[in-house]
């Protein structure tokens, strides 16, 4: 899918994948262990794998409601 939904208490989290293929074109920033389901996911996983990047390449969301929508 173009849109991945992440459920979340605070909100779910619309994850345009997509849009990191294209723009990361590494799929192991994400995929460690190779493409498919994450078993690691979790919110610790989330803040610190997405956050964290959006942070170091200070591109995309890093505040609450800009990922977590209701
Ligand atoms: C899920 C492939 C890059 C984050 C998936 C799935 C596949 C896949 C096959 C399972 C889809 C599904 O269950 O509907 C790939 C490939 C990539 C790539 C081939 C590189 C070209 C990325 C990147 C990120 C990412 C760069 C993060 C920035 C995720 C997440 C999921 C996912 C969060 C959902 C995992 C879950 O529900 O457990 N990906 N992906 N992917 N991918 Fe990727
Ligand atoms: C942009 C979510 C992981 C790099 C975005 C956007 C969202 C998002 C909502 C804004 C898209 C838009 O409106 O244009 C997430 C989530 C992640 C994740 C939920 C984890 C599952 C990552 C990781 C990286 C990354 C791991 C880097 C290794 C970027 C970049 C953009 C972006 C570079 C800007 C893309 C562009 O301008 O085309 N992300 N992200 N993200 N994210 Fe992530």
């Amino acid at each position: 899918a173009d849109i991945i939904d992440l459920p979340a208490s605070m909100g779910k989290v619309a994850f345009p994948h997509k849009q990191h293929q294209e723009a990361l074109k590494d799929c192991k920033a994400c995929h460690q262990n190779g493409p498919g389901k994450i078993a690691e996911l979790n919110k610790d996983w989330a803040h610190k794998t997405c956050k964290g990047c959006h942070a170091e390449m200070k591109k995309g969301p890093t505040s609450c409601k800009e990922c977590h929508k209701k």
